[in-house]
């Protein structure tokens, strides 16, 4: 082997990631914040050399981009792969390097490995392809392995379910495996795959913190590991064996990100990366969206939904979005999965004149699908059974199954029956829906469904996709590669969905993420919430509305309108700002700050979760604003302050001109409230 060191250094604003070989596949020596133009890489290289003692052999085994089995590496190897039965434990070498792109080979074996990096924004992205001159099964292949922080102590990852989207979970580094693993072929609510590792004593707005998202929607599994000898290693993946045997394999995108900032400055990098880098916007602006399905669910009257329309303008909204029941027999969700053609029962004129109505209003008019699925109840289940993905006596979720889009024949149907919908309505809108998780996971299936994607947006390019999973099932950066929008809750309850977006923004910008002005009765939770809370709520991200209109009184559509003419006001700017999270003194108070590009204005979304347990609000910090600058701030909605406020915060009565120094350092006292209420705090700089 060529024991001569080798060095290369890969820089995205704000971070450094330093490799090195001596022949073998590079390793991370450094992965953090950016290091000054003329580190030295090969000191640097022989600096990060650590010692061995007794009951170790005599030298740590590399902790590459790839670990080995075969060069006694005790941890999770990077590669698990078999052939005719029997592992394979290579040996990779080093052949060429060209600075972002390292390609190594067993010839033995006859493999090869193909790492590279790119930077898209703030974000250093890396991906491992696998090359084999011979058919073998894959068991794991991991993106670009890197260094766990050896200063923190915890691993924050995300757990969810159906209505209870992005939950943080906190463990503790500590020797083995921590693994997570989405298997049912999605994303998953149960396992987004994203994860944050702080450094000790971090918080949203200080310390050092590393992040990583891995940009596939199929299934994935992270480890992350301690080893024996006290180094730490995490790895990113397809879900374990989801792959048919062949000769090349490619892992998805990893999406790497340090913050000197806190939690802020890697959750600003996703949120920038996603907006500005994946999704590809056919119109910058986002209209406030009205979607019938909580108002009608799947009974479909053009009548009705014409007065619904009617309202729904009035009100404020632009798109107009068909939900569940207009095709086949769809009456409710036992059936015509499949059959995607206009149900002539309930629309015997087409939807034409429907969208002609909408369209008259001011609207433009998004239709709900879920093209992925079928009952078997449906035309299409009972001609093609042999599209049906997995066993015949499989557990069916939401009494439905999955088509097997690995099968160009189904991806034919689909494409066939989508394109002539949009062929011959003005349809700028599909909300794409996927309700189940997969009967296998399988990496074929979620390849085909982006093909089919890809093929609809080429021919359609100026209709935007919602990515809709039973709420936030499927959200990950492969599929916002190819949609524009993210359902990221069933729940409309705004006290849930406050905290899930609070917690989604560490991946997921404003622009992408709904957020709907649910029923006053929520269907999913029975709780009752205030227009003005339910309003302000929506208005923190891609706002629209969800109830049935006809419900509302001359009070709250009189604050429903006034708050969406606010969002329209400020959306430009707020579309492209960044949402930071605000450390708050109150664990009731899940507060935000949005801060726009130019860093001139920022508006400042102060919920409150639950009642205090201190009597007197606690004064909320801000972020991210120049020390030495006044600030104007004022309190947009202080008309909504209770009578039991009987105090004078000054924001009560009038505007304030404060530093930033200030504000950062003591910040805002807000009146008192009630729980499930929210501050708005706009500022401007002086
Ligand atoms: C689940 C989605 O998350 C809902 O918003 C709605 O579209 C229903 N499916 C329709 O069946």
């Amino acid at each position: 082997m060529n024991e001569t060191l080798q060095t290369w250094r890969i820089d995205a604003p704000g971070q450094t990631l330093v490799l090195s070989s001596t022949g073998g596949v590079p390793g991370a020596v450094y992965w953090g914040s950016a290091l000054p133009a003329g580190e030295d890489l090969v000191a640097l290289s022989r600096a990060s050399v650590m010692d061995v003692t007794g009951g170790m052999i005599d030298a740590l085994p590399p902790l590459s981009l790839c670990p080995e089995a075969a060069r006694s590496f005790d941890g999770q190897p990077g590669l698990v792969a078999y052939r005719g039965g029997q592992p394979l434990y290579p040996r990779f070498r080093m052949e060429q390097a060209d600075g972002q792109q390292f390609t190594c080979r067993d010839h033995d074996l006859g493999l090869a490995l193909v790492i590279t990096f790119e930077v898209l924004g703030d974000t250093l992205v890396g991906t491992t392809r696998l090359e084999a001159e011979e058919d073998l099964t894959l068991h794991h292949l991991a993106a670009p392995v890197v260094p766990g922080p050896q200063m923190g102590a915890e691993i924050v990852d995300f757990a969810g379910r159906w209505i209870g989207e992005f939950q943080p979970q906190s463990s503790r580094w500590r020797p083995g495996i921590h693994m997570r693993e989405a298997r049912m072929g999605r994303s998953g609510h149960e396992h987004p795959p994203l994860a944050y590792f702080p450094e000790m004593g971090a918080t949203n707005t200080q310390g050092t913190v590393f992040a990583m998202h891995y940009g596939w929607s199929g299934g994935h599994v992270m480890y992350a590991e301690e080893l024996a000898d006290g180094r730490r290693q995490i790895q990113w993946g397809h879900a374990t064996g989801t792959r048919p045997s062949g000769t090349v394999f490619r892992t998805a995108p990893l999406y790497l990100a340090v913050s000197d900032r806190g939690m802020n400055g890697c959750a600003t990098t996703f949120q920038r990366l996603l907006r500005d880098h994946v999704v590809q916007w056919p119109a910058p602006q986002r209209p406030v969206h009205y979607n019938c399905w909580e108002a009608v669910y799947f009974d479909h009257d053009p009548e009705v939904l014409r007065d619904i329309a009617t309202r729904v303008a009035g009100l404020g909204a632009e798109r107009f979005v068909l939900d569940d029941g207009w095709f086949g027999r769809r009456d409710d969700d036992t059936s015509s999965l499949g059959d995607w053609d206009i149900d002539p029962r309930k629309w015997p004129e087409g939807l034409t004149p429907f969208i002609d109505h909408v369209e008259a209003l001011g609207m433009r008019f998004g239709l709900w699908v879920e093209p992925e699925m079928v009952n078997l109840d449906s035309n299409l289940a009972r001609a093609h059974p042999e599209w049906i993905l997995g066993p015949s006596d499989q557990i069916e979720g939401r009494q439905q199954r999955v088509l097997d889009l690995s099968k160009q024949g189904v991806r034919d149907y689909l494409y066939r029956k989508l394109a002539t919908l949009l062929a011959n309505h003005r349809i700028d809108y599909l909300k794409w829906d996927h309700n189940r998780l997969l009967p296998i996971g399988s990496a074929a299936q979620t390849e085909g469904v982006y093909a089919l994607l890809n093929d609809l947006r080429s021919a359609f390019p100026e209709v935007e996709i919602e990515s809709c999973a039973s709420g936030g099932g499927r959200i990950d950066a492969g599929i916002l590669s190819l949609t524009q929008r993210v359902w990221l809750s069933d729940s409309n309850d705004a006290s849930e969905r406050l905290r899930i977006q609070h917690d989604a923004a560490l991946l997921l910008p404003m622009a992408v993420t709904g957020s709907h002005v649910g029923p006053r009765d929520c269907h999913t939770s029975g709780r009752v919430h205030d227009i003005r809370f339910r309003a302000w709520v929506a208005a923190q991200r891609h706002m629209g509305f969800e109830m049935d209109p006809r419900e509302l009184s001359d009070d709250e559509a009189q604050v429903l309108t006034e708050v969406t003419q606010w969002w329209k006001d400020n959306r430009d700017w707020m579309q492209r700002a960044d949402i930071l999270r605000l450390d708050s003194g109150d664990p009731s108070i899940i507060a935000e700050q949005q801060l726009a590009e130019d860093g001139a204005q920022f508006v400042v979304f102060a919920g409150k979760a639950a009642a205090s347990s201190q009597i007197v609000p606690r004064p909320l910090r801000l972020t991210g604003l120049v020390a030495g600058t006044r600030y104007r701030i004022k309190l947009t909605n202080r008309g909504d302050a209770h009578h039991l406020s009987r105090g004078t915060p000054v924001l009560k009565s009038e505007a304030l001109e404060v530093s930033g120094v200030y504000l950062m350092n003591h910040g805002l006292n807000l009146p008192w409230s009630f729980p499930d209420r929210m501050w708005v705090i706009e500022g401007t700089k002086l």
